[in-house]
């Protein structure tokens, strides 16, 4: 966690305690404890919650906590490490409305540019890319950006796009096998432009070489480009979530 740096979308790491006496008092009896603990900032609500709430934000305000979030893993990828468990819990935001990645306890170092040999089914289910499922040979880089554009999906639509990512799972095979009807499901979900759709299919191709995993390139595709929220207005949304019971 402290490998990847500061940057304005990474929570803020203040210390590290390793084993550090802590003395509490139980019935007046002095009791000292060894721990190992980080001490960061502290975060509002997490994305999950929020999700809950709200189902799902407009396109402006997802393009905006986007585009963020993949400024804070290309930070993390530059610093040479790949978080490996992006989703919705371990992204949150902090009092002001800052968007922050959370929770570094899946992270790896990148070597050979990200192309390696990992732990078979590293990370959360509906959030790995199709080859984590099938071997141990794998880019976490390219795994990263794969989590990220489901995040997107979730965010967009306020629903996930399949349940994993393999050839078991029917919406998942429906998307890589037959896409005008994966498409049709993508417009029952909600009114979003072909751009998206466009967006969104390249960077869940079951290929990760076709897939779109080059942040360079995810920028210049014509969804990234188009009306962003300003700060402001996400936090808007943000906290008109807040107040709202789950769903
Ligand atoms: N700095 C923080 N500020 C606010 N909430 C936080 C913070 N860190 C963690 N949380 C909350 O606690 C949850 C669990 O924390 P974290 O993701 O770091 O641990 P974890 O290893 O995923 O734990 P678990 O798998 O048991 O949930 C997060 O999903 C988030 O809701
Ligand atoms: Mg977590």
């Amino acid at each position: 966690m402290t490998r990847a740096g500061a940057h304005p979308n990474l929570i803020k790491v203040f210390e590290i305690l390793k084993d550090t006496k802590i003395v509490t008092y139980k019935r007046g009896k002095k009791v000292v404890q060894t721990v190992n603990a980080i001490i960061m900032e502290k975060g509002k609500v997490d994305l999950f919650l929020l999700i809950n709430k709200c189902e799902k934000f407009t396109e402006k305000t997802c393009r905006y906590f986007f585009k963020k979030l993949l400024s804070a893993i290309d930070h993390c990828h530059n610093q040479g490490v790949a978080h490996c468990d992006l989703k919705l819990e371990n992204i949150i935001f902090d009092r002001f409305g800052n968007v922050k990645l959370i929770d570094f306890g899946l992270a790896h170092s990148i070597q050979n540019k990200g192309f390696g040999s990992y732990r078979k089914l590293l990370g959360t289910y509906g959030y790995m890319a199709p080859e984590i499922h099938k071997s141990e040979l794998y880019n976490i880089k390219k795994a990263d950006l794969f989590s990220l554009a489901v995040i997107l999906f979730i965010m967009v639509y306020g629903s996930p796009p399949f349940a994993q990512a393999n050839a078991e799972d029917s919406h998942y095979f429906l998307m890589q096998t037959e896409t005008p009807t994966y498409l049709e499901f993508m417009e029952d979900l909600g009114d979003v432009g072909r751009d998206f759709q466009d967006l969104i299919l390249r960077m869940l191709d079951e290929n990760p070489k076709r897939r779109l995993t080059n942040i360079d390139e995810i920028k210049q595709h014509p969804w990234y480009s188009g009306k962003t929220s300003t700060f402001k207005e996400a936090i808007l949304e943000v906290n008109a979530a807040l107040l709202k019971s789950p769903q």
